[in-house]
């Protein structure tokens, strides 16, 4: 059996598409919606994902302003930044790339976000708005899974769903956003006892844990739906052969490169025991950007029409 591939590249286009007259009319009420990044630092993955965002950004229409400091910013010059565009009347979205260096207190970063110009939905005030199920910014990247189910018509109401991972930013976002949806909801961390066996219970398993290929054939009850938030650049030859001896065109890109991306979901196993699955790349990655885009072009409706 092989499952369906849920085309995460597929749904991000469809997203965008649908964003484009919103945009328009926004750019025809002289309202041009506007999302600045901070980008602290010179983390490689982070400016591969910076990069894309603005990228997004400029194929919509919609405007993008950067602050990049140096990773030995100081955390006062940090707020400073983010207070100024809070106080830019211009800009509807402000977004602060994690991880952030170490001498940074991220959690006041997040905190500094004017939660009315909060891109991501990290500060406390939407994630309260997420738990109560009020409106206002949600995590991209939750979001983006849950849009991407729902244009699948793959039903989450009365199915139980388990979240891998618990981080601020997928994990607990995710169970809470399943939870909404009437799914019957398990989170298991580094933690849980038996992971494969809660992992076998369910029909609709999300992976977030950043550990290259964790989860195996032994975690995947056969028809279950699997979304793979894995990104994880392995540069073993070995490893490489072992996960993909199943795919010519991955290992022959991998002697090309030197190295490839693997989810948190063992490819074949995924591929052969799920109904439905999210690949990596081109699973959830793209539905990151194309929320984000999303939430910065409702912050733009907001600002323009405050209570619409
Ligand atoms: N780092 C990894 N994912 C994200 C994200 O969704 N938003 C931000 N700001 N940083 C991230």
């Amino acid at each position: 059996m092989s499952g369906t591939v849920l085309d995460g590249r597929r749904i991000s286009q469809e997203i965008q598409q649908e964003l484009r007259p919103r945009i328009e009319a926004l750019r025809a009420k002289s309202r041009t919606p506007t999302l600045a990044v901070v980008l602290v630092g010179d983390n490689p993955a982070s400016q591969i994902y910076v990069r894309n965002k603005i990228k997004t950004c400029q194929e919509l229409g919609i405007r993008s302003l950067s602050a990049t400091p140096p990773g030995s910013i100081a955390s006062e010059e940090l707020l400073d930044i983010i207070r100024n565009f809070n106080s830019d009347p211009e800009v509807d979205g402000i977004l602060v790339q994690a991880p952030l260096p170490k001498q940074v207190d991220a959690e006041a970063a997040v905190l500094a976000v004017d939660p009315s110009k909060d891109a991501d939905g990290f500060h406390p005030c939407n994630v309260g708005n997420l738990v109560a199920n009020r409106l206002g910014p949600r995590p991209c990247t939750p979001a983006g899974i849950i849009e991407m189910l729902k244009r699948y018509a793959i039903r989450l109401a009365g199915k139980r769903a388990v979240v891998v991972g618990r981080s601020d930013i997928v994990g607990k976002p995710m169970a809470l956003m399943l939870m909404h949806e009437n799914a019957t909801v398990t989170i298991c961390h580094s933690r849980t006892e038996n992971l494969a066996e809660e992992c076998r219970r369910a029909d609709l398993l999300v992976v977030a844990m950043g550990k290259p290929a964790l989860i195996t054939s032994n975690y995947i009850k056969p028809g279950a739906v699997v979304v793979d938030v894995g990104m994880n650049r392995i540069t073993d030859e070995s490893e490489a052969r072992r996960l993909f001896s199943h795919d010519a065109s991955r290992l022959a890109a991998f002697a090309k490169n030197g190295s490839t991306l693997v989810g948190d979901v063992e490819p074949f196993a995924m591929e052969e025991l799920a109904s439905a699955y999210t690949p990596v790349p081109g699973g959830v990655g793209p539905l990151t950007i194309a929320m984000l885009m999303a939430n910065t072009v409702k912050l733009a409706e907001q600002h323009l029409c405050p209570g619409c």
